[in-house]
């Protein structure tokens, strides 16, 4: 779904930010540097209808016609995050409220909910109105909806939430007996008896709520903002030109991105700030997995949509007026971060913000200009940026070279949020297993897995990793089987298949419904405490690191025993087991996939240094490649300040550059190299 012919580049802009006189200089600047479209629009609702149901277009009508004049495009984006002033004054029941039932009042910006019949009416009415007057606007190519679903927020505690909360149960569960069971309610006398005694999850007695009660309200959140985004998709279809996209800009949570991209949006955009408000005493010039770590981020992007755009790349230092701090891109990064973008599927990069804001809540959180205007640094990076991707374009389209996956699903996701010990695996094993495919130069995708997945999907990839799939339904685990029987290899770990899928535990042995794939049990488990020493155990020779968790497993006859525990309490026990499957295998891991594992079973599994036949690249460096026809394209970013070495062990063409490459070469601090071999 590449709503993108071609990389293009771009920028957020706010034209009710200036005077109306350097609009047109603003436009000439930014093409002259490579920038061919702004994003536009998406908190001036009040310029727009200054009171109810007037609405005035003149102001945006002078902007766009200077847009086609000059040849600039542009994203129109539905002001839905801000409700005006007059609107909340008028209607405060389309205002969110606090934990404590309390209103918020009106100002920032995602003060509403999603849920309140009043602020659907109003938005509807707005974008009508927008769709109808621009919908057909020759400098438009596309609609951002709202911006930033649940950021900032995403709790939605307003009494309109409590109200669509009973429908969404009502829908789900029909009868009261249904859910107390589900729910499992006897606990603590939480019985319902009525539909109007539920209520979204506020500040109780003791801070803690249902757990069940918890995941179905997050499941709610997530319908919620689909269905908030579905209205306003629905209004634009009906009024916009065909050709002109529909999007909005992720990535956050308690949202179900994958079916919002698939439902509701022609394709998806992020929003990346690799140097997010670091504190001032992060020493990020020497650790490479700080703005690295945008790479996960834009590979969980890459699952959504495969060819995504990103709606606002970082250009400069963070920080809002009382909060987030980060300092200025030094020379090379703003590349860098654009290409990391790039990298991983990006065909679309708009940087956020043309000028850095001298007015408001974001005065430090810098554009590419200063207060000042003139040009700079920053600037000439961004042209150099859009001339190289010029040269790049040959790599529009290309899919990602990924040599394995890791699982996710939404019910899991939702779970995580909410449950610590889920947390705390889920996040120590995505980040152990990012960081060993990273050092070890490992291109992975993340596969959302869901009843309808078919089967090919899986089949892409030879291994799938599935690091805590705490809540196992049996159409998932179904999946899993026949992916193993077709010859794949599955790897699961500790805590998994404990829970339904209403959260709560069966009574039987873990993993629950996984016991038959992995052909084991789980006889003892334990969080290990990091004062306790390094549980480890030994694969072959290779030391598997235990961290955080540990299981002791049982196999069952036909299930190899790969690893056991060499010291602690669970010495002699089973640590990594794996048992054949049709023409595959499925392996359990009593632990966390940490770093230290992750680097020993890649190794294992040999997927380490994929690309060694032609190059060898320092751990520091990342290396993601891409496929497109008989060509292969691979991006080398130094995200040091130093300069780094690189061996290329046959003669390749850099894109760049123009040149060939041989032997021993060089990759400036911060800088990308695109290398392009036969597939
Ligand atoms: C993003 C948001 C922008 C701007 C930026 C800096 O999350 O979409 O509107 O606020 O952060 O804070």
């Amino acid at each position: 779904m590449s709503a993108f012919q071609q990389y293009s580049v771009g920028v957020c802009y706010y034209p009710e930010h200036w005077p109306e006189s350097i609009w047109e200089s603003d436009l000439r600047r930014m093409l002259e540097n490579g920038i061919h479209t702004v994003r536009v629009g998406e908190f001036a609702w009040s310029i727009l209808e200054r009171e109810e149901g007037k609405f005035d277009f003149s102001f945006f009508d002078r902007f766009l016609e200077l847009c086609s004049e000059s040849g600039m495009h542009v994203i129109f984006g539905t002001p839905s995050a801000t409700p005006p002033a007059w609107l909340t004054k008028e209607y405060p029941e389309v205002l969110n409220s606090n934990a404590d039932g309390v209103r918020f009042q009106h100002g920032g910006r995602r003060h509403y909910n999603y849920s309140s019949p009043v602020y659907r009416q109003k938005v509807s009415l707005f974008v009508k109105a927008l769709a109808e007057h621009y919908g057909h606007h020759s400098a438009i190519i596309g609609w951002q909806i709202d911006n930033e679903l649940n950021c900032e927020t995403s709790d939605f505690l307003s009494d309109a939430d409590t109200i669509a909360f009973r429908e969404f149960l009502k829908n789900k569960y029909e009868t009261l007996d249904e859910l107390n069971q589900a729910w499992g309610t006897v606990f603590w006398s939480q019985t319902y008896t009525s539909w109007d005694q539920i209520e979204v999850p506020k500040t109780n007695a003791i801070h803690a709520h249902n757990p069940s009660l918890l995941l179905d309200y997050i499941r709610f959140v997530s319908d919620s903002a689909i269905s908030f985004c579905e209205m306003q998709a629905k209004i634009l279809r009906m009024y916009v030109d065909k050709n002109q996209f529909i999007t909005t800009n992720g990535m956050f949570g308690r949202l179900d991105n994958h079916r919002m991209a698939r439902e509701v949006l022609d394709v998806y955009t992020y929003d990346s700030y690799p140097n997010f408000a670091f504190s001032v005493d992060t020493d990020w010039t020497k650790d490479t997995m700080h703005d690295r770590m945008s790479s996960l981020a834009l590979t969980k992007v890459r699952s959504i949509c495969p060819h995504f755009g990103i709606m606002e790349q970082q250009s400069g230092a963070n920080g809002w007026y009382n909060r987030m701090e980060a300092p200025m891109p030094r020379p090379g990064q703003l590349e860098l971060w654009a290409m990391q973008s790039v990298a991983h599927g990006a065909d679309f990069i708009s940087f956020f913000r043309w000028r850095t804001s001298p007015i408001g809540t974001e005065i430090y959180w810098h554009g590419i200009l200063d207060y000042d205007s003139r040009d700079n640094r920053r600037l000439r990076e961004v042209k150099t940026f859009a001339e190289h991707l010029e040269k790049i374009q040959a790599i529009q389209g290309a899919e990602s070279d990924a040599k394995f996956a890791v699982v996710q699903d939404y019910d899991n996701l939702f779970d995580a949020d909410l449950d610590k010990w889920h947390a705390r695996v889920h996040d120590l094993s995505e980040r152990g297993l990012f960081e060993a495919a990273q050092v070890l130069h490992v291109p992975f995708d993340i596969l959302d897995l869901r009843p309808e997945t078919p089967l090919e999907e899986l089949m892409k990839y030879p291994v799938l990793f599935v690091p805590h799939m705490v809540i196992a339904t049996k159409p998932l685990v179904d999946k899993l089987a026949a992916y193993a029987e077709h010859g794949g290899k599955v790897l699961i770990g500790c805590r998994t298949g404990y829970k339904n899928e209403h959260g709560t535990c069966p009574m039987q042995p873990m993993p629950g419904l996984l016991s038959e794939l992995t052909g084991t049990t789980v006889e003892e488990y334990s969080f290990v405490s990091p004062a306790e020493n390094e549980i480890v155990g030994d694969l072959d020779g290779l030391s598997l690191h235990a961290e955080c968790f540990v299981e002791s497993l049982k196999a069952y006859p036909g299930t190899d025993v790969l690893a056991a525990y060499t010291n602690s309490y669970l010495r002699g026990d089973a640590l990594l087991t794996k048992r054949n499957m049709g023409n595959g295998a499925v392996y359990h891991l009593g632990s966390t996939f940490s770093r230290e594992t992750s680097l020993q079973l890649l190794s294992y599994l040999n997927l380490a240094e994929p690309y060694d036949p032609w190059l060898q690249v320092p751990p520091e460096i990342e290396l993601m490649s891409r496929i497109k026809g008989d060509k292969r394209y691979i991006f080398l970013l130094n995200y040091l300040q130093e300069t780094k070495t690189i061996l290329a062990k046959v003669p390749l063409y850099s894109m760049i550059t123009g040149e060939t490459i041989y032997g021993e070469v060089e990759v400036a601090g911060y800088g990308v190299m695109v290398l392009q071999l036969d597939a």
